[in-house]
């Protein structure tokens, strides 16, 4: 009887350890498991027999069970060992790593292009001996406007659609309003450039947009001319475009100088033929500028019986359009990285 008992006794741990090693993953491990060593499983069941022996035999038989439990759990053990690296065996091989493959370089970002632009038409102004002088976007009616002779409700006013803020203040139209920051601020001599946003109420089109860029120069000193504007501008234009590209000086009207101009490149995308994006002329305006109107002085506590002066406001998309033979706008405010990209 004993022998009978001990011999299903290992035949069980045979069959549990041959349906263990037959399982291919955690749920037939799982299965097996229950069968042999769970609540419901056959070890349970052979235990249950135990009163088939004599008192003398039953202890003995108990410590072959546990042996037996033992063997099994090892072999549950290793058979669980044996699925998981099965498994990552398999996925290895489902993944094919050639590891001398280039890696992939990350994207790099850089320096939006107008800014760009921006940096290298500063530098240019610092090599001629300029300063660089801000000021604020969010304006007072007085900088933007009042200080640079455009007398209240003059129809001047409306040469700009003014952005307007609900107490009184308004996002600067241009950056000449640093002209009287910088006046106030400061005795001349007085040369500085100053880059930065401005505001209209425009529409959208290929050349004109709400928000934009200006350089903003400005010249204090004794016996300034505009042939020191003229040359100024020139030496800009050379330089920065690194050949010598034909400007010209057409008279116009701003409040704040006298005589006023506006000042136009030639075409770069025509050599001065005349096309679409000038517009036939074959010149493209990208600046305003003139001699400091002697009121501006006065409201800025300058002398104008003893110092003279120019200003000049330049279009940094303007000029960046001209320079890297880009045709509309748009593309600076879009940020589509294709169009940036060619930038960095
Ligand atoms: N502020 C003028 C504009 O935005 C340009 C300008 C600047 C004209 C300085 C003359 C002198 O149109």
């Amino acid at each position: 009887m004993s022998a009978s008992l001990n011999e299903e006794l290992a035949a069980l741990v045979a069959d549990a350890e041959s349906a263990l090693a037959a399982a291919a993953d955690d749920n037939a491990l799982n299965t097996a498991k229950a069968a042999f060593v769970g609540k419901g499983g056959s070890l349970t069941a052979l235990m249950k027999r135990m009163r088939e022996l004599s008192p003398e035999e039953r202890p003995v038989f108990g410590k072959a069970v546990n042996v037996a439990r033992e063997q099994v759990n090892a072999a549950i053990d290793g058979n669980r060992r044996r699925i998981a690296a099965e498994a990552q065996q398999r996925s290895l091989a489902g993944t094919q790593i050639d590891a001398t493959l280039p890696g992939r370089a990350p994207d790099r970002g850089g320096p939006h292009p107008l800014r760009m632009v921006e940096q290298d038409m500063v530098n240019v102004f610092r090599d001629l001996g300029y300063d660089v002088a801000l000021g604020p976007e969010v304006e007072s009616d007085f900088h933007n406007f009042g200080a640079l002779n455009f007398p209240d409700d003059h129809p001047a006013r409306d040469m700009h659609d003014t952005l307007k803020l609900e107490d009184g203040r308004l996002l600067r139209t241009h950056t000449s309003s640093v002209q009287v920051r910088t006046m106030l601020a400061n005795k001349p001599p007085i040369r500085v450039v100053v880059p930065g946003a401005v505001y209209r109420s425009d529409t959208v089109d290929a050349t004109h947009s709400p928000y934009f860029h200006q350089l903003e120069g400005l010249v204090v000193d004794r016996n300034i001319s505009m042939a020191h504007l003229k040359g100024t501008l020139q030496a800009f234009v050379d330089r920065y475009f690194q050949r010598s590209l034909p400007i010209r000086l057409r008279p116009s009207y701003f409040p704040f100088t006298e005589p006023s101009a506006e000042v136009d490149i030639q075409c770069v995308f025509c050599g001065g033929d005349g096309c679409r994006v000038c517009g036939k002329s074959g010149w493209i305006e990208i600046l305003g500028c003139g001699m400091v109107d002697p009121a501006v002085f006065e409201s800025c506590g300058v002398d104008p019986n003893e110092w003279s002066g120019f200003a000049f406001g330049m279009g940094i998309e303007r000029v960046a359009m001209l320079r890297y033979q880009i045709e509309d706008i748009r593309h600076f405010y879009d940020n589509d990285v294709r169009f940036l990209s060619h930038f960095s």
